[in-house]
């Protein structure tokens, strides 16, 4: 992204009639609750924790915070990246939403379902309108599968195709993806790893779901398959209307798929913002650390992010034993007092509506950008 992204003028006035009336939005006041209405899914204050167990007995010693009470809602057509280290929490948000682990506490709610206290018939059909396509498209395809078999699946499962009429709908699923109707009666090993996703996504859409979580779907791929599976994903989505959770370690996939990207660090969502603002204009210190390892910006920097590089050093602290205040202390060049004894909160800031940040240094923008 080159040159300065005005704030709309819709946008301010918007903003300040919110300001004088006394009625800011609603993620303005409890960033922590997404509850308006009009989102395909909204997930609030979620957290999943895992129990560490030690001895013989196996006593519960403390517990894992993979994912620390966040918050979000994607709208339907819209695709929400989250990103971040390895470790964040980003898949067990994922396995949390589809329950294939049981979250600790919070809500999920996909299409005005309650996810998290669906009873087993509901939550197979909400399994069917959400799919999963995952990192490694090598492990996920059963190699003893023709691909027919692993695309029709859960055509068959969930009877929704039998015979020749479901022989029809897995070709026409191949042809969608890219790949010849011959393909059908292959194994997974007689195919690249680029095909082997394009099997992957075909799977995904088998069922029509109305939304699909991508956990790192590229991320196995070499650079050149990488632009053809994420051009396919867009394309389908503009074809069928569907709705995407991206998830993805790096920001550059995100910036080319994403309408919105929440930046998660150590089970907590950071910063939170649409694409175009949080590319203009990143006001979390590990957000700006993550661009920083962009090549193309670190290349053709835009004014507004020139002089802002920031080398994101330390390791990820222990899972287990979080730093006290803000978990990102221990690596942040801004740390001070305040950061070390007080977690920040995610709260509204930056030039447009909708941009959170949990940062106490972020109250005051200008020092960042200048400092
Ligand atoms: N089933 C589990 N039992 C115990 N701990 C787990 C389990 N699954 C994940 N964790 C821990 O939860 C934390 C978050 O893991 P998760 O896989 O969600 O991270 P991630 O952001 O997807 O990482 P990556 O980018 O490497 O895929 C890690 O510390 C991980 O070790
Ligand atoms: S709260 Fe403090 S330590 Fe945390 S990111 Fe902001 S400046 Fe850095
Ligand atoms: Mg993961």
């Amino acid at each position: 992204m080159t040159g300065k992204v005005a704030v709309p003028a819709t946008a301010k006035r918007k903003r300040r009639k919110n300001i004088e009336q006394g009625i800011s939005n609603v993620e303005a006041k409890v960033p922590n609750m997404v509850n308006t209405n009009d989102y395909l899914l909204r997930v609030a204050g979620l957290k999943t924790y895992f129990p560490v167990k030690k001895g013989l007995l196996q006593r519960t010693i403390g517990y894992v915070k993979a994912v620390d009470g966040i918050s979000f809602g994607i709208q339907a057509g819209q695709t929400l990246g989250l990103v971040g280290e390895s470790g964040c929490g980003k898949t067990t948000v994922a396995r949390s939403i589809v329950r294939l682990v049981p979250a600790t506490e919070g809500s999920v709610v996909f299409d005005q379902t309650d996810v998290l206290s669906a009873d087993r018939v509901k939550l197979r059909e909400l399994r069917r309108q959400i799919s999963l396509i995952f990192q490694d498209p090598f492990g996920s395809l059963n190699p003893r599968m023709t691909v027919g078999n692993i695309i029709g699946e859960s055509l068959k499962v969930q009877k929704k195709a039998a015979g020749s009429e479901l022989i029809e709908r897995v070709t026409a699923l191949l042809s969608k993806v890219g790949l010849s109707p011959d393909h059908i009666n292959r194994y997974p090993h007689e195919f690249s790893g680029g095909q082997r996703q394009r099997i992957s996504v075909a799977r995904a859409l088998a069922l029509e779901p109305k939304l699909v979580i991508c956990d790192e779907p590229v991320s196995a791929l070499d650079v050149s398959i990488q632009s053809q599976i994420l051009n396919l994903l867009k394309d389908l989505q503009d074809e069928f209307g569907l709705t995407f959770l991206f998830i993805a370690h790096d920001l550059a996939v995100v910036e080319f798929f994403c309408d919105i990207v929440a930046v998660m660090y150590m089970g907590k969502i950071v910063e939170r913002a649409a694409k175009e603002e949080l590319y203009r204009n990143p006001l979390h210190p590990y957000t700006r650390a993550l661009m920083s390892s962009i090549p193309q910006v670190e290349r053709d920097p835009s004014p507004s992010r020139r002089g802002r590089r920031t080398t994101l050093g330390g390791e990820v602290p222990s899972a287990l034993n979080p730093p006290a205040g803000c978990a990102f202390h221990p690596r942040c060049p801004l740390a001070e007092g305040v950061c070390l004894k007080q977690m920040p909160v995610l709260e509204e800031k930056g030039d447009y509506e909708g941009h959170f940040v949990a940062c106490w240094k972020c109250q005051k923008k200008l020092i960042i950008d200048n400092g």
